[in-house]
């Protein structure tokens, strides 16, 4: 096993009507002036919002807000959000909505404390050293982001989606009440669910073999999903199912799955410059790319792709020709993912993709040929581009 530090602070308030708790959250970690972060208009259209006002006014705190993060959310509007917190002396930011409202609101919190440009931090030219503080109340189970210590965001300037990692945003609360996400569009439970097993899997394909105690957490973590994926195919307002999602969104990307091994992230890389470009939704443009992927680079550690295919899939191994289970394993993950009606190509996400773009993708996804992506093999950008073309 290999070294590892592990460092969760953030304070998970899970079940029914927690939500009514957020202002007293607030208070606890003295937050006097708060700015509320959301999307597109979910959370007004549910009523969500108003009771987190009432929930502020209740404690007493004062507050602004500022709604518009789309997914893959956009550099402007951090930029509006950093001006409107710098202004009203926000000394607290609470994103309620999805991944997108939370890297939005993180980007947000580094930027009010940073005199220069916070795309900077974003392309690694400076470190970020202080954050507003954030908590979140969750309205989709995803990202992990209401755990995780990463915020993606999109420069429309060339459409570079870019991630950075920093414990300073890792949220100080996350409210989770497994009924928010009962009017989640099918496509977006589904794709929410793609990215937990992907985030479970990117951890999972490493090349460690001496990581029982997290393979077996991490096994059960994506047989679990995959079970609760099917209720709530036909049933989506399964409380047990939607709660099981919900909670194995934030173990899935809170480092727990990774401890002692050093994971794999090529598929969210590769995704992420779909992301950027088309604008595809993260969980199914993962789908999308995820068996191509696999498929490129199995050979480079068959015996952690038989074991994945045999413990998660139910593969019987073949001894003869392990290389079989593997393919085999591969395949019934794709057949899951068209069974929860997620893509397994880019043609499917809605995508024709150009030789030209390839190039560009592959490019792109190498940061301009600076760097290699991935831990069972590492790739380059003639390696991502073939994967681009088996996936188109
Ligand atoms: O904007 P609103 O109106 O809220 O609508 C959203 C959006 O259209 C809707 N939605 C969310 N909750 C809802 C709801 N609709 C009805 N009822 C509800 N309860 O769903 C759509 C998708 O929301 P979004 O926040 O974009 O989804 P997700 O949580 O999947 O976030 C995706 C973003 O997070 C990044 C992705 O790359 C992408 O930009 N990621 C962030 C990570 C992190 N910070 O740790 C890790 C991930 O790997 C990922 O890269
Ligand atoms: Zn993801």
């Amino acid at each position: 096993m290999n070294n590892f530090q592990y460092y969760t602070p953030t304070k998970v308030v899970f079940g029914k009507n927690t939500e009514e708790q957020t202002g007293a959250l607030i208070k606890e970690q003295k937050g006097g002036k708060v700015l509320v972060h959301y999307g597109s208009g979910s959370v007004k259209r549910s009523g969500l919002l108003d009771r987190i006002y009432a929930s502020l006014d209740e404690a007493g705190i004062s507050y602004v807000s500022l709604g518009g993060a789309v997914p893959n959310p956009r550099l402007s509007l951090v930029y509006e959000g950093i001006n409107l917190c710098q202004k009203e002396g926000v000394d607290f930011i609470l994103a309620a909505g999805g991944g997108s409202a939370i890297d939005s609101a993180k980007a947000i919190a580094l930027g009010t404390k940073y005199e220069g440009d916070v795309w900077d931090l974003y392309l690694k030219k400076a470190a970020p050293m202080d954050a507003v503080p954030l908590g979140v109340i969750l309205t989709i189970a995803a990202t992990g982001s209401e755990m995780s210590d990463s915020t993606v965001i999109t420069n429309e300037e060339g459409w570079l989606k870019r991630g950075l990692h920093s414990s300073l945003v890792r949220p100080r609360f996350a409210v989770m009440n497994p009924e928010l996400t009962y009017t989640l569009p099918e496509y977006q439970t589904m794709s929410g669910c793609t990215d937990i097993l992907m985030h479970t899997l990117e951890r999972y394909f490493s090349h460690e073999m001496d990581t029982d105690l997290v393979d077996s957490m991490a096994e059960g973590l994506l047989k679990s999903v995959m079970r609760a994926a099917r209720v709530l195919l036909k049933e989506p307002k399964d409380y047990n199912a939607r709660a099981e999602v919900l909670w194995a969104g934030s173990l899935s990307h809170n480092g727990l799955t990774g401890c002692g091994r050093s994971g794999d992230w090529a598929c969210h890389q590769i995704e992420h410059e779909l992301g950027g470009m088309f604008d595809v939704a993260h969980g199914a443009g993962l789908a999308a790319v995820w068996g191509s992927w696999a498929r490129y680079v199995y050979k480079d550690d068959v015996a952690r792709f038989a074991k994945f295919a045999v413990n998660v899939m139910g593969v019987p191994y073949d001894y003869s020709d392990p290389e079989k289970t593997v393919l085999e394993g591969i395949e019934r993950l794709e057949d899951f993912f068209r069974s929860i009606h997620m893509p397994v190509s880019i043609r499917e996400l809605g995508v024709e993709l150009t030789d030209a773009q390839i190039k560009e993708l592959a490019y792109k996804c190498t940061y301009m040929d600076q760097r290699t992506v991935g831990g069972i093999r590492k790739l380059g950008k003639e390696d991502l581009a073939k994967i681009y073309e088996m996936a188109r």
